[in-house]
């Protein structure tokens, strides 16, 4: 069900690379909501052709832009001026990538040529877009910036690896961003911190199977799935929520606040 909570408000979506992401969800419900978008990811991510499905379905054009480069970023922020003839309300940085998660390389053995790939990629890419639209004045008055997280910023989840890292880093990005921007423009910025989900980025870590089903016994209310993460973000990019900045927001089924559950003492003792 639409509500128009976004008529009006323009917006770029970062990291839809196929049906499953997360942000490809969140594309389909701003647009539903009646915002106009630009959807943008890696030009290798491009060339898998997927993304053209949406931007159809989304009447959205597709930038490309390789968020460890300033020139694509400063590309992107320029064509999104001249596309919509000003500033966005709304980003959504829905982008991740560990290179030791993919070698399998244990994170007591993390290469660091991989880790500040990783890093440049996760989550200083934040920091650039955000720096790269300040200068060019790219976000309206009010905006609201969103970045996607997980819950090993806080916690220990072994397999997440050098991930763990890139989210802590990313987090704090977004209160020490969010503070300047606030300030200067009343731009607000949050993480959003979801369940387990599965998508292409999700599911690389390994034991992902045993993950989700125990988050999903954990959590009061179960996982949290992709649509119904779109339509916190939905709710974030509104002006709803326009006093809400600098906090990293739990979209997780109460998981962050449980101590144990019934369904997993079950399971202990079988
Ligand atoms: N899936 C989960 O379990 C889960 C849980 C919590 C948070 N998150 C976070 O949600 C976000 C989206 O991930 P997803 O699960 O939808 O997976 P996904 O694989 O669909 O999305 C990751 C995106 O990052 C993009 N990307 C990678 N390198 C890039 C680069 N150099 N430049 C631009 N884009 C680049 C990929 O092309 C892809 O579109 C990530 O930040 C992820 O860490 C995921």
């Amino acid at each position: 069900m639409a509500y128009n909570l976004l008529k009006g408000k323009k917006g770029i979506i970062f990291g839809a690379l196929n049906e499953q992401s997360i942000a490809w969800k969140v594309a389909q419900r701003a647009v539903e909501e009646g915002a106009e978008i630009i959807l943008s990811n890696a030009p290798i991510a491009l060339r898998m052709g997927e993304l053209n499905k949406l931007a159809e379905e989304c009447k959205a054009p597709v930038i490309a832009a390789d968020v460890t480069s300033n020139d694509d970023i400063v590309n992107l922020f320029t064509k999104s001026q001249e596309h919509f003839g000003g500033g966005v309300d709304f980003i959504l940085h829905s982008i991740g990538m560990s290179v030791n998660v993919r070698k399998s390389i244990t994170y007591t053995e993390n290469n660091y040529d991989f880790t500040h790939k990783g890093l440049d990629i996760s989550a200083l890419s934040l920091h650039r877009i955000l720096q790269t639209a300040m200068k060019m004045d790219a976000i309206n008055e009010w905006g609201s910036v969103l970045a996607l997280t997980y819950i090993a910023a806080q916690r220990v989840f072994p397999d997440y690896n050098d991930m763990a890292d890139n989210k802590a880093y990313l987090e704090s990005i977004a209160r020490s961003f969010g503070y300047y921007y606030g300030v200067k423009k009343h731009v607000r910025i949050n993480t959003v911190s979801q369940s387990p989900t599965r998508t292409t980025a999700g599911s690389g870590v390994k034991g992902f199977d045993g993950f989700i089903n125990y988050a999903e016994k954990m959590s009061p209310l179960g996982n949290a799935n992709a649509d119904q993460c779109a339509d916190y973000c939905v709710t974030l990019f509104s002006d709803l929520t326009k006093m809400v900045t600098i906090q990293n927001l739990f979209h997780d089924g109460g998981f962050s606040f449980t101590g144990v559950t019934n369904a997993v003492i079950e399971q202990m003792e079988k």
